[in-house]
């Protein structure tokens, strides 16, 4: 396990030089002081923390994408990766959104956990009126195209969610089960397997968290996989309530790791009643160290994902009336107790003073001034339905803040989504301007500034840099 960790975190830590300069300057200060950070010491420690990310947020709330690249070395799709988004109608795939999610974590540093494969929620109408074959077909082909599409990019999978009911264990009563019968867990795993032998395949649900008539089921469930090499690891989502932790919550996930699996926190949330008191933060802050506790003393554990960045952003409310503020940000992104607690149960420390001499980036040490620029498309990734390219600025004598970049589309491609740029379009001329964090850069200096994902084919047309 700790092998693993250490490849995947020797990994990270050779592109985070190429990463600083495009992420901006507070997460190159960030990663200056590594401990400072949740991604800093859970980067020490070889246990990933991570987000669940809402796509649309990451593209258009710049406090959001700053805390997300900053704060986290692992990323989930809240919905992205969800079954309705990725293919709404059969045989129809939709990667856009998902891809950007990719692309950000691939700027950032960041793993990618996979949710979810086979789920009863946010799945197509159309899939949920199918039964028998035509279903397992169905099942097959979202499973194999979706680990096809994302192999080497997203680490592990949520390859069957949810699928135990709250009724004594019993397995849930969807339409998967409906249409297939029990079968169908193992067929999943079986077809993932298939599809990406190197992914981590997950089972993952809520209220498992502790000992209890569902989570022994999914013991059950886990000997017989584990048993046919189909499972690697289980979630819990942790989905918990203000001073609830379960007592035998470590217990519980030992003995998961005891039959071989990697264990992760998967969707971790506290959610109390509304209105919140400093005093409920506190018990919030206490309740988050325990979780993360349980995960560092775990060798096995992978990691802790949270579910949402800030309590505006949590599902918590639209779903528990009068309850929420579940998460470790508050709605204008400043850090909650629970953050320091996460911090401090990860080894960090929020006071750890900062070296005098990567204190400022040389952004800020060079007075800005406007000057030439120029600047240059690259493909890096190809996937046939799709590229994804990465666009560098480079000034020259003189520092720049701000940017304009225009190019012509070659042969009628276009832009599906992009990160970090304000982009218009006419015709076959795109323009393409700063978000204001990534406006500077040093004289002579190269850096990349945004990226976005293409569709046509790939190409790399010179582009002209307009400085301020
Ligand atoms: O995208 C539409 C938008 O176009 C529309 O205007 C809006 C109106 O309500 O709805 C938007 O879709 C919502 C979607 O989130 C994106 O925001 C859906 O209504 C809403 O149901 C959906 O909720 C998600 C929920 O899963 C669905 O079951 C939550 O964001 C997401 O946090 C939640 O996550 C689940 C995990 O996947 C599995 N475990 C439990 C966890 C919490 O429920």
């Amino acid at each position: 396990m700790l092998q693993t960790r250490t490849r995947r975190r020797a990994w990270i830590a050779g592109i985070v030089a190429a990463v600083v300069a495009f992420a901006g300057v507070a997460l190159s200060a960030q990663y200056a002081h590594a401990q400072t950070t949740l991604r800093g010491a859970a980067d020490a420690l070889g246990i990933d923390i991570g987000v669940a990310v809402d796509v649309n947020k990451l593209q258009n709330d710049q406090t959001y994408r700053d805390i997300v690249a900053t704060e986290f070395n692992s990323v989930t799709a809240e919905n992205v990766m969800k079954m309705e988004t990725l293919q709404p109608s059969k045989g129809q795939y939709n990667f856009g959104q998902a891809d950007t999610l990719v692309a950000f974590a691939q700027q950032n540093g960041q793993s990618v956990y996979g949710h979810t494969l086979v789920w009863h929620s946010q799945s197509p109408d159309w899939v949920e009126n199918e039964s028998g074959q035509t279903l397992r077909q169905s099942m097959q082909d979202h499973i194999t195209t979706v680990m096809d599409h994302f192999e080497g990019d997203v680490f592990a999978w949520d390859v069957v969610n949810e699928v135990v009911s709250d009724n004594n264990g019993q397995l849930r009563d969807s339409f998967w089960l409906q249409g297939l019968g029990e079968s169908y867990i193992t067929d999943a795993f079986e077809f993932a397997r298939q599809a990406d032998p190197n992914a981590d395949l997950y089972m993952n649900d809520y209220s498992i968290d502790g000992i209890n008539a569902k989570s022994d089921r999914y013991y059950e469930l886990a000997q017989g996989l584990v048993n046919q090499g189909l499972l690697d690891g289980m979630g819990f989502q942790a989905h918990l309530i203000l001073g609830q932790v379960p007592g035998n919550m470590e217990q519980n996930l030992q003995r998961f790791a005891d039959l071989g699996l990697k264990v992760r926190i998967t969707e971790l949330d506290i959610r109390m009643d509304l209105p919140s008191s400093q005093q409920m933060f506190e018990q919030q802050a206490q309740d988050f160290e325990r979780v993360v506790n349980i995960c560092t003393n775990l060798a096995d554990c992978s990691g802790v994902t949270v579910w949402g960045v800030r309590d505006s952003d949590s599902w918590v409310p639209d779903v528990f009336d009068g309850q929420g503020d579940p998460l470790l940000f508050n709605d204008d992104g400043s850090k909650k107790p629970a953050y320091d607690a996460v911090l401090n149960a990860l080894g960090g420390d929020p006071d750890e003073t900062t070296p005098p001499d990567d204190t400022t980036p040389p952004d800020e040490t060079t007075p800005p001034a406007d000057g030439d620029c120029t600047a240059r498309i690259e493909v890096v990734n190809d996937w046939g339905s799709g590229w994804q390219a990465n666009v560098s600025v480079t000034a020259g004598q003189a520092a720049v803040d701000g940017w304009t970049l225009t190019w012509d589309w070659p042969s009628g491609q276009s832009i599906s989504s992009s990160w970090n740029a304000d982009i218009s379009t006419s015709g076959s001329t795109v323009t393409a301007g700063d978000v204001g964090w990534n406006a500077g850069v040093g004289a002579g200096q190269t850096r990349e500034v945004f990226g976005f994902i293409g569709s046509g084919t790939s190409a790399e047309p010179s582009v002209t840099c307009q400085a301020g």
